[in-house]
């Protein structure tokens, strides 16, 4: 298992290029299976979920094509479907996996797809997503750890209204994509706003999907006899974009983020200022950031977009570690997502966790230390933790972070940072 090897304290200057959503990429591949034509994505990762998806839709016959990098171009075509299934090896290394089970029901009326299981950050249930299908018509049961989903002989998934009981990202995806072939219309209330499910909105309408209301809490769907092919460029990462828009300040340093979507980072970009930190748009997609000089502490709650995102939380906490005063960090999104704050907490810094609250009290010197990764957004904490550190932090597990950070330590090398990846051998 490959590590990271930071010598902290680097000021960090410079210009960055931010990479395509992982978050937008991966349900826009899965949207392929919903056509017999190809399906050309633009400004993909290079990340390793993307290559895993890939080699998902592979084995279901798709021909998947990456073209050069970065950022790179996926050509996806599902002529046929051989294989409508997920199987349980793709699908516990990638939560995401879950995403093929909407188009394939669409196309097919049939898939099995592995449950994934909880993961570090919470239990993570599949159960608004299957009852949001039972209400188009599918028959589900759940046997030998898979999910058998399937419409009954010669029918389709039928148009429904569905209401979901809590915010879904990925239910949210799944049932806009199931819906675009089904029989009639659905209406999605309650639905996810996140501009990933927008940016799915966006490629399904240009594949000949009728859907309004993209990036609204209300989605209608009515639903067609077959989707076209398409091309599509997918949003910037709003996630890489925070992670950075964090690294500066902290280091005392000035990054530019170029091909970034400062529309989609509104709470972000607010509770930034609020800390103290210095943005500056300086056209559509690029923002100059600085610290502008002493750190307050902010308290901060995680909410569905367009609310603070939890997939900034682990990030936020080194932000607060180095600014003044007491920040309370409250999580409602997962169950356990405060795994990185005890790892923070043997780096030096003082982190006390109470159900879904933290209470980061600041500002603290960190120290270099070996430190252990347990999720993707934790894993990019740490490193930001690691170039505010004095002397040398290892982070192990690094996989966490290759699953979601296109070239991490590349592009923070070329800031200055002084970080290296030490390779092991493969396990
Ligand atoms: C998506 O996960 C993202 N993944 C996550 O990013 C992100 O943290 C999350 O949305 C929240 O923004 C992808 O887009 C691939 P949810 P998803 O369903 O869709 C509960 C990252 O680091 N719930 O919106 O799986 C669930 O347990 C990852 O890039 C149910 O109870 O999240 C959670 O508490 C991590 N039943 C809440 O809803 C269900 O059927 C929101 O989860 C579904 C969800």
């Amino acid at each position: 298992m490959d590590k990271f090897r930071i010598e902290g304290g680097r000021r960090l200057e410079g210009t960055l290029r931010i990479s395509g959503a992982k978050n937008a990429a991966l349900p826009a591949m899965a949207a392929a299976l919903l056509t017999s034509k190809p399906v050309c994505l633009r400004n993909i990762p290079r990340v390793r979920d993307i290559i895993t998806m890939g080699k998902l839709l592979a084995h279901m016959d798709a021909r998947v094509e990456l073209g050069a990098m970065p950022p790179t171009d996926i050509t996806i075509q599902a002529e046929k479907i051989s294989d409508a299934e997920a199987p349980y090896e793709l699908v516990r290394t990638m939560r995401a996996s879950i995403l093929t089970l909407g188009p394939l029901m669409g196309r097919l009326g049939y898939a099995r797809v592995s449950l994934p299981g909880g993961c570090a950050i919470g239990a993570r249930p599949i159960d608004l997503h299957l009852k949001a299908l039972e209400r188009m018509g599918a028959q589900i049961i759940t046997t030998h750890g898979y999910v058998e989903a399937r419409v009954p002989a010669d029918k389709r998934l039928r148009g429904g209204h569905i209401v979901f009981e809590k915010i879904t990202v990925t239910g949210t995806e799944n049932v806009l994509m199931a819906a675009t072939l089904a029989e009639g219309e659905t209406l999605i209330e309650n639905a996810a706003r996140e501009p990933e499910v927008a940016d799915l909105a966006d490629l399904l309408i240009k594949m000949g999907a009728q859907i309004e209301g993209a990036g609204t809490s209300t989605l209608r769907i009515r639903g067609v006899s077959s989707l076209h092919g398409a091309t599509h460029a997918v949003i910037p990462d709003r996630i890489e974009a925070g992670t950075f828009l964090v690294a500066a300040p902290i280091t005392g340093g000035e990054l530019v983020l170029e091909g970034c979507a400062p529309q989609h980072l509104t709470a972000v970009l607010w509770k930034l200022a609020e800390v103290g930190v210095e943005i500056r748009q300086e056209a559509a997609d690029r923002l100059r950031v600085r610290s502008g000089g002493k750190l307050a502490a902010a308290d901060v709650t995680t909410e569905e977009y367009p609310g603070f995102a939890t997939d900034m939380q682990a990030q936020y906490m080194v932000l607060a570690t180095q600014a003044t005063g007491a920040s309370v960090i409250t999580e409602t999104i997962f169950e356990n997502r405060f795994m990185h704050a005890s790892e923070m907490d043997r780096m030096g810094a003082n982190i006390s966790v109470e159900g879904r609250q933290a209470v980061v009290r600041g500002p603290t010197p960190l120290s270099g230390s070996e430190v252990i990764a347990s999720d993707l957004r934790a894993s990019a904490s740490l490193v930001l933790a690691g170039l505010v550190a004095n002397g040398s932090t290892l982070i192990d597990r690094v996989y966490h972070i290759d699953r979601g950070y296109e070239r991490i330590e590349e592009k923070l090398s070329a800031v200055g940072a002084l970080i290296e990846r030490v390779r092991q051998g493969r396990s």
